[in-house]
């Protein structure tokens, strides 16, 4: 798209005559007269106005919802009411027709749900085009967030041949004749013959791998895509996302959490400010889905819900603490939660968590210090011998949407827990070894970019916020 005929790029300019090229898709026509046309700039379209008595008969009839077209005209001040500026056009050429009757997407609302059917199409649509609009922003202002700050994007494996992460069941890859695997004399798969000479699999997180970065370069980040073949068929969770993930060496818990929460701050901030009116959007789209709920059940208004990440520091509470409360809350006692919270060491559930980000504290929740049964081998020991030192944040709507943790720096107690966990000790020389040569203190954390997408956007369903989701059962497109 030639940047002189974006729409975004026209609203800002002053119309007084001057002649300008659009190219957009129609949205509706009215009165065989006024076309809305977006292209996509913007959640804005600009009204083209066409002159029914001189435009060719057969070139009216093709300007259909859908319809692409370029129109070229004089750029005046709207005669009518909705927008400041219209374009009345002297020539319209289409590039391509859509057929009204079966076009699916008709000037109408449609649910979500018909819309995720219709997934190749649902970019076309206001709420969409928001979404992935503010998605990019959103991705952009994390790379600007890190850049600014001195940290290298590194990119870490997407196959890999080391499962040891223990963070979910992993997607399998491989070249052999699955009608005809080979196999060793003792029965097992024969992985000499594949492609990789050894058992790969998707990649479940890049943090090991960027632990060795950031034992180099100090301050790195990954953003990338990460796999996870759990069956949890949730608006949650997706087999694949995107996960950013930094690591910073000579650094605490502390530092990681301040990491964290400044970083979600300021790409929130960079949102309201360069997606203003799709956030308006959504924020107008949210309040009117929920406006035949309790007005206890409706969520916080978007646009405040975000401002107030930005003005309010989070809530930081050890897993101790929030054990307490939770155990000592009214749910808790009146048998309401699904998961009755009674022994200190148990993981916490989603109501749990929801309890204290939404009841609680109606704020953004950092909970540290988790008992060392529910978390992972890598995770530094604390001195009670009991808890490590990790982090989640948990936000209102979602639930968890950051995990982190200060690494474990000492070899041995790296080696004890690795022992104690059956983590494969020898597959793991070169993690190992960071800490035999020159190990530091070290942290980091892993953000779920599409959960961060769905807490911007106000919508529910994590599979409205990635293009092309995939999940158990379908892998569209
Ligand atoms: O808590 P997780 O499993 O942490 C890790 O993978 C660490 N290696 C991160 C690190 O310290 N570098 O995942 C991190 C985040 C979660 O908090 C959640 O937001 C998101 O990734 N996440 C998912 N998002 C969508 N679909 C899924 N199936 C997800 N699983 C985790
Ligand atoms: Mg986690």
């Amino acid at each position: 798209m030639n940047k002189k005929t974006r729409i975004t790029r026209l609203l800002k300019s002053t119309p007084d005559g001057q002649i300008v090229t659009v190219k957009g898709w129609v949205r509706t026509f009215r009165n065989n007269q006024f076309i809305a046309l977006n292209d996509g700039s913007t959640i804005v379209n600009l009204q083209v106005v066409v002159d029914r008595e001189t435009l060719p008969e057969d070139i009216l009839k093709r300007i259909t919802p859908g319809a692409a077209l370029i129109a070229t005209g004089k750029l005046i001040e709207s005669q009518g009411h909705g927008q400041a500026m219209e374009l009345v056009a002297a020539e319209i050429l289409i590039t391509g027709d859509s057929n009204a009757d079966t076009y699916p997407l008709q000037p109408k609302r449609h649910s979500l749900e018909f819309l995720r059917k219709n997934g190749h199409l649902r970019f076309r649509t206001q709420t969409f085009g928001a979404i992935f609009r503010i998605r990019h922003h959103l991705a952009y202002a994390i790379h600007k967030f890190f850049n600014d700050r001195g940290f290298f994007y590194l990119n870490t494996p997407i196959i890999t041949g080391s499962d040891a992460e223990g963070a979910g069941e992993m997607f399998r890859l491989t070249t052999l004749d699955l009608n005809n695997v080979p196999k060793t004399d003792d029965g097992h798969v024969d992985y000499s013959n594949d492609f990789f000479a050894k058992e790969t699999n998707l990649t479940v997180s890049g943090q090991l791998e960027a632990e060795l970065g950031a034992m180099a370069l100090s301050n790195v980040y990954t953003f990338g895509p990460t796999f996870r073949a759990e069956n949890s068929n949730t608006t949650r969770h997706l087999a694949e996302f995107w996960m950013v993930e930094p690591e910073i060496a000579f650094s605490d818990l502390d530092d990681d959490m301040d990491l964290a929460e400044n970083m979600l701050q300021y790409v929130i901030g960079y949102v309201l400010e360069h997606g203003k009116l799709d956030l308006e959007f959504l924020a107008k789209r949210l309040e009117n889905e929920e406006k035949n709920k309790p007005q206890n059940e409706r969520s916080f208004p978007l646009l405040e819900k975000l401002q107030g990440i930005i003005d309010d520091k989070f809530e930081r509470i050890t897993y101790t603490e929030a054990f307490n409360i939770l155990r000592n809350s009214k749910p808790n006692k009146k048998g309401k939660f699904a998961y009755p919270v009674e022994e200190w060491g148990m993981d916490l559930q989603s109501e749990h968590e929801r309890f204290l980000v939404e009841k609680k504290f109606k704020k953004p929740v950092i909970i540290t210090d988790y008992p060392k049964g529910i978390k992972a081998f890598y995770m530094r020991m604390n001195d009670d011998g009991k808890t490590v030192a990790a982090m989640d944040i948990l936000v209102p709507g979602i639930g968890e949407l950051v995990g982190g943790s200060q690494r474990e720096e000492r070899l041995d107690v790296l080696h004890d827990r690795m022992k104690e966990m059956n983590i494969p000790i020898e597959e793991m020389q070169w993690y190992l070894d960071t800490r035999v040569y020159g190990s530091c203190p070290h942290a980091g954390f892993g953000l779920g970019f599409e959960r961060l997408v769905l807490f911007v956007t106000g919508m529910t369903n994590i599979r409205d916020v990635i293009p092309f989701p995939r999940f158990p059962g379908s892998a569209e497109f």
